[in-house]
């Protein structure tokens, strides 16, 4: 058999995570061309899996929804044009297998004839030959291999997903998302955490330019912005006017943390929840038409009824419009009205993003979190979105506080049940800073091949980059966050 598959698509037939495929890859255990997988290395490689069903890729997606509340691998039909173009594409490929095995079929006829003719001009020695080639061609026709069967399961699943959904590839940066229902690229794009360049997200600005490289798309939403003759005619389109009607792959440059505008969006609180005696957490939703653009680990300027303070998102970029951030209980204006009196639909203004604490959406190495207390709310938000691009190896968590358990233990705990490539560990600050420090370090002896990123105080941070940087971590695998 040759039909291939991606590695995406592996990822979501066999119940894998991409970067538990991508281990095995590299380990030798998955054989893989250009990312792509043949069928009977599927099969052999996850002779047991049944399809979607119990598999790691299910249990991340259920952590997903849980913790980040959105849609993901929702099944949600596409635009009804979308929907005929790719059933019409999928029609075309099947009339075309049909009739290939149409010509096999009378080519197998022919033969045997041919057999036919060779057995009468011969002796019985011949037409013995003849009819045990023939016996053994027809047992071999009949006698269908006992992957078949498995084969076309993985096939009509295959089917399916290519119905409801699209794969986009992006290039240079290999990030690869799926685009489902009536999405557009852009917010497919965002969904899946990848932080692609785009200003208005409605038409006007051009920012969000693209080059389609191969395969289909389809204009869904009008814009105003024009694209010019020659860039048309490069391939050059707009991603939040267009969807995927086959997958792609597209040239599109990912947003790094100087990329993007200081935006200002009034907000409504959703809600403000204890999470401890001295946590809260602000649950904000932005207006229907406008999400807020960040990346995972970056701060905003929040103000409401003549107070404002400086606090770290604590959710997910690739949430819709939910915003979450951790008020400490203190003196300062802002956490006295979150504490006090700010209640659900009071409106707070959002101003910002600021700050450079951002993943390295490069890099594919192991990485260790860690948060000193409150810092967590940058760190809760760069595990999320590195969960979301399955773009570590492996993750480690420490998270070290005056008050054990930790105001939300039970939320890292459900990652590390989840995922096999994610661990936790709960520390208290008892020992102080350097024996901290020097405890998370006793356990990850060489770091040469990992990223750390933490948020705590400096002191602590201080500690915590020498004692890396002794055991091999390469000063651009640092990525320190100073919390005051
Ligand atoms: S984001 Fe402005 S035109 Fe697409």
């Amino acid at each position: 058999m040759s039909h291939t598959f991606s590695l995406s698509r592996v990822a979501r037939l066999v119940g894998v995570s991409r970067s538990a495929l991508q281990r095995m890859v590299k380990e030798g255990t998955l054989q893989s061309q250009n990312g792509q997988v043949e069928m009977d290395e599927l099969l052999r490689v996850f002779p047991d899996v049944k399809w979607e069903d119990d598999g790691e890729y299910a249990r991340v997606e259920e952590i997903k929804k849980k913790a980040f509340a959105k849609r993901i691998f929702e099944r949600a039909l596409p635009d009804r044009e979308v929907l005929a173009d790719r059933l019409f594409d999928l029609s075309t490929e099947y009339a075309a297998a049909k009739s290939l095995l149409t010509h096999y079929e009378q080519l197998f006829d022919w033969t045997l004839k041919k057999l036919d003719d060779v057995a009468e001009s011969g002796g019985p020695a011949t037409l013995q030959a003849v009819s045990s080639l023939k016996q053994w061609l027809r047992g071999q026709i009949q006698a269908a291999p006992k992957e078949a069967g498995r084969g076309l399961v993985l096939l009509a699943e295959e089917s399916v997903m290519r119905i409801v959904s699209a794969q986009v590839k992006v290039l240079p940066s290999g990030h690869e998302f799926f685009v489902e229902g009536t999405d557009t690229i852009l917010e497919a794009a965002l969904r899946a955490g990848i932080p692609l360049n785009y200003g208005c997200s409605n038409g006007n600005c051009g920012e969000c330019r693209a080059r389609l490289v191969s395969g289909e798309i389809k204009k869904v939403h009008p814009h105003d912005y024009t694209l010019k003759e020659v860039e048309k005619n490069a391939g050059y389109f707009l991603m939040c006017s267009n969807t995927a009607v086959t997958d792609i792959v597209i040239e599109a440059s990912v947003a790094g943390a100087t990329d993007i505008q200081p935006q200002t969006i009034a907000t409504k609180v959703k809600a403000v929840e204890l999470l401890d005696a001295r946590i809260a957490a602000l649950h904000l939703t932005t207006p229907r038409s406008q999400r807020l653009r960040f990346l995972a680990g970056q701060r905003v300027r929040l103000s409401t009824d003549g107070v404002a303070g400086d606090y770290y998102i604590a959710s997910c970029p690739c949430e819709d419009r939910h915003i979450e951030l951790h008020v400490r209980r203190d003196n300062r204006p802002f956490a006295r009205k979150v504490f006090d009196d700010l209640r659900k639909e009071d409106p707070v203004t959002i101003e910002g993003p600021q700050g450079t604490f951002v993943i390295n959406m490069e890099s594919r190495r192991p990485v260790i979190f860690v948060a000193w207390d409150d810092g967590f709310a940058p760190i809760k938000s760069l595990v999320q979105h590195a969960m979301s691009l399955e773009m570590a190896e492996s993750m480690h968590l420490y998270w070290v506080s005056e008050a054990l358990p930790h105001y939300q233990d039970n939320l890292c705990r459900s990652w590390a049940d989840a995922l096999d490539n994610f661990t936790y560990v709960p520390l208290s600050v008892d020992g102080g800073a350097l024996d901290v420090a020097e405890h998370i370090l006793g356990v990850h002896n060489d770091l040469t091949h990992t990223d750390i990123y933490a948020a705590g105080p400096a002191e602590f941070l201080h500690h915590l980059r020498d004692g890396a940087i002794a055991r091999g971590l390469s000063p651009l695998g640092w990525h320190g966050e100073v919390i005051v």
